[in-house]
């Protein structure tokens, strides 16, 4: 299978703390939505699809974090996600994790690679 080409998704320090930013790759010729997230400091990106049903987690859109930041929260039926590893913790797909999108720095850029597809 061919990689698709690493996108830039933010410069560095576009993603604040607490915060996320959505974007979009281009997996297989398929555009997949994707968000990156800023946790604590650390940069973190998935998948924006559920492992409950297959869809969507923002609601409000580019909204996936808990009030107080802790978590990444489907809005459908409250599945809470730890950001740092996209681990369910709480809701249903409990024990799943999200499909993780490898990011790299070149420069003052941070690149989305190819996800990876979780087996769980
Ligand atoms: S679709 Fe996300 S918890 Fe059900």
């Amino acid at each position: 299978m061919v990689q698709d080409a690493p996108v830039e998704v933010a410069h560095v320090g576009e993603v604040e703390p607490g915060t996320t930013k959505k974007f979009i790759l281009q997996v297989d010729g398929r555009e997949v939505e994707c968000f990156v997230v800023n946790y604590g400091g650390g940069l973190f990106a998935y998948v924006n699809r559920c492992r409950h049903v297959p869809m969507t987690m923002d609601w409000i859109e580019n909204q996936f974090l808990t009030e107080d930041g802790r978590y990444i929260l489907c809005a459908t039926h409250g599945a809470a996600y730890e950001p740092e590893s996209g681990e369910c913790i709480f809701g249903p797909p409990c024990g799943k994790v999200l499909d993780r999108v490898p990011l790299t720095i070149a420069g003052d850029r941070v690149l989305a690679h190819r996800p990876l597809e979780d087996e769980t």
